[in-house]
This record gives C-alpha cells, structure tokens and sequence, in this order.
C-alpha cells in the first residue's frame, strides 16, 4: 500500500470527532485551519465553537465590530490573525458578494491566508490536489523519509512542499491533508512516539537508522544584534590621524581603527558632539565636523550588525599619537575601515 493510502487507512480507522469536519464549509473550515495554526486540538475547538455561534457565517463575520472579534479571539494571541479573518471576511462579502473563494490561487488573495491555510481549505472543501505542510507534516515526512534539511530553511520548505504534493495519490485530498495532520499529532508525535505500533514503520527511514529523535531539523535562528558604530575619522591640517587599537576580546581583537564612539541608536551631529568620549577627543575649538556618509554603512557579521557612521573631524591641533594618513595602510585594520580609506577621497583633502 503506498504511503498516502496507509495514512487514509488509519484515518478512518481512528475516526477523530472533530466539529469542522461534519461538513464542508469553506467559511468553517477556513475558520478552523486559522484558529489551529494558534493551537493545538484540544484548546482550538472550544475558540471555534465560540466563532461559529457567534458568527455562522461570513456575512456576519463581515457584519461584527472588530472589539468583538478581537474579545472571541482573547487568548489566543497573535492578534493580527482575527483581525485578518474580519478583513478577509469583509472582503468577500464586499468585493466577492460573498462567495467563499473556491481555487488554492484564488483562496491565497485572501489576507492572512497562506500556502497552508488555501491548500487545507482548497483541498478539504473543493477536492483540489494541494498538499499541507504544517508542523506536523514536517515531523512525519522528515522522518519517513529520513530528510535532515531544516524545515525552517528556504531549501526546506520548498523541499516539503515538492514532496509533500509528490505524495498525494488519492481522490480525496482533503481527506489525506486531515490524515497525516492527525498522524503527526496522535502517533508520531515529537517525544517519545510510539513506533512499534506504528503503521508506516515498515518502511520509516528514521525508525531504520535510529534517528527518531533527531528529526526533523530545526535551524537555530540565531538573534542579530543592532550597534551603531560612530567613527571619528581626523585629520589635522599636516595631514596626520589617529587610529587606536582595539583591545579585549570581541570582534576586531587587537586590530586598529579609527577612535569608535558607539551609541545606543543611530544618532545626528547634535547628539554627537554632546558625547563625553567625543570632547575628550577634542582639543580646539577650530574644528569642522562632517559626516562622511548620510545613509548609515551596514557592515554584516554573523551576530551582529554594525549600523556605521564615519564623521570627519578637520582640526589644526597637535593631538598626541598620531600617525600620517599615508601610514594607515600599514596598519591591520578591520575591512570596515579598510573600504572607507578606499573610498574617502584623502589626498584631495590634503590638497584643499
Ligand atoms: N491541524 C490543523 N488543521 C487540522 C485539521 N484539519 N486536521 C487535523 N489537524 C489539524
């Protein structure tokens, strides 16, 4: 038996009482597929049932005040989705006269509907061929088939969605979709699955290489820090600067750069000359500042994000340290600065 006609036979086998499956709605089963995106089975019937009480069909959806939406969807959170569905409802009330959208690429102009939410509706409520990728489906396929592409990557979901609709060989697609999202929550569940009992473990690619627990894979997304780096780029009237060594660990270790301030946000001159670490870097009143580049330098780095300013301060004091402008490729400087003294045009400014 293949892999889609096992799953149809568990299906049917466990026959799960669900309230948006009595019949086929598009307007319920829309508003079922959206409220279980939030939550599991269990919490997300109760929500329903409250929605389709409240609201029976899509004209009155369209019809409601959004605090009451709003009120009905109290803790589920992510609030943005009510909110769609009171559009979307709105929508095909006003623009489509209220026929429910009956094609995936039509299904998907509706607001807050994505590939997921038109492939279950497309598929439960019109028979159309479009296979569901939810977490669940994710959890079942990768291990099946022992893929260790993470899900949460692009190659990963195009991936699952190409084999996920390679799979579907039935005439109730909508009945398969329902099948394996259900095998994914009852059976093969993230800990502890119970595989001995298991339908597909004949022939389970992770069962096999004993790798259950370590599918499917999951990219760490790791956080990207905001700095915003100020650089005080100066040049004296005998063409001299200074650069400073970085010290510590952390990024640029012992390399040199121009003296860095580094604020809290992106800031203006105003804000800058305010700064203690910038007065003490100043000697005379005679100075000029400018700022070299208006739209902020983004200098990416694995963790972090460096949102770069370079202010050119002219001055005609005798700072100590420093070293002339033609010295500074002699120094090892992170690639940041190494493009601004590409770029900034030195010599004219000697020249001036
Ligand atoms: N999870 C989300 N939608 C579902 C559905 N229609 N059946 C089973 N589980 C689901």
């Amino acid at each position: 038996m293949s892999f889609c006609n096992l799953l149809e036979e568990w299906y049917l086998s466990v026959d799960r009482d669900l309230p948006w499956r009595k019949n086929k709605n598009p307007y319920s089963v829309w508003i079922s597929e959206i409220i279980l995106q939030q939550t599991r089975v269990a919490q997300g019937t109760a929500y329903y049932l409250k929605f389709i009480k409240s609201f029976p069909t899509v004209f009155d959806l369209a019809n409601a005040k959004e605090e009451l939406v709003l009120k009905l969807w109290q803790g589920l959170g992510y609030y943005s989705r009510a909110r769609n569905l009171h559009y979307a409802a709105k929508y095909i009330v006003n623009e489509l006269d209220g026929v429910f959208p009956s094609t995936y690429i039509d299904l998907l102009k509706l607001k807050g509907v994505g590939d997921y939410t038109a492939s279950a509706v497309a598929s439960i409520c019109f028979n159309e061929q479009q296979a569901v990728v939810d977490g669940n489906v994710y959890r079942v396929l990768a291990r099946y088939f022992g893929i260790a592409t993470p899900i949460n990557s692009a190659k990963g979901i195009k991936e699952f969605k190409i084999l996920a609709q390679s799979l579907l060989e039935t005439e109730d697609p909508g009945q398969y979709n329902q099948a394996i999202m259900d095998f994914g929550a009852l059976k093969c569940k993230p800990q502890n699955p119970n595989c001995e009992t298991c339908t597909l473990a004949g022939g389970c690619a992770a069962l096999r290489s004993n790798s259950i627990a370590e599918l499917p894979v999951k990219e760490k997304k790791i956080k990207i820090k905001k700095r915003y780096f100020n650089f005080i780029v100066l040049i004296t009237e005998d063409y001299n600067t200074i650069l400073t060594q970085r010290k510590g660990k952390g990024i640029w270790e012992n390399l040199y750069q121009f003296p860095l301030i580094e604020s809290i946000q992106s800031i203006g001159i105003d804000e800058l000359v305010v700064i203690k670490e910038f007065q003490n870097l100043m000697e005379e009143d005679d100075i000029s500042i400018q700022l070299f580049n208006t739209k902020d330098w983004v200098h990416k780095l694995s963790h972090q994000h460096l949102y770069t300013k370079f202010w050119v301060v002219r001055t005609k004091s005798s700072h100590s340290d420093l070293i002339s402008i033609n010295q500074i490729n002699d120094y090892a400087v992170p690639r940041l600065v190494d493009r601004f003294v590409e770029v900034y045009e030195f010599e004219a400014d000697a020249v001036s």
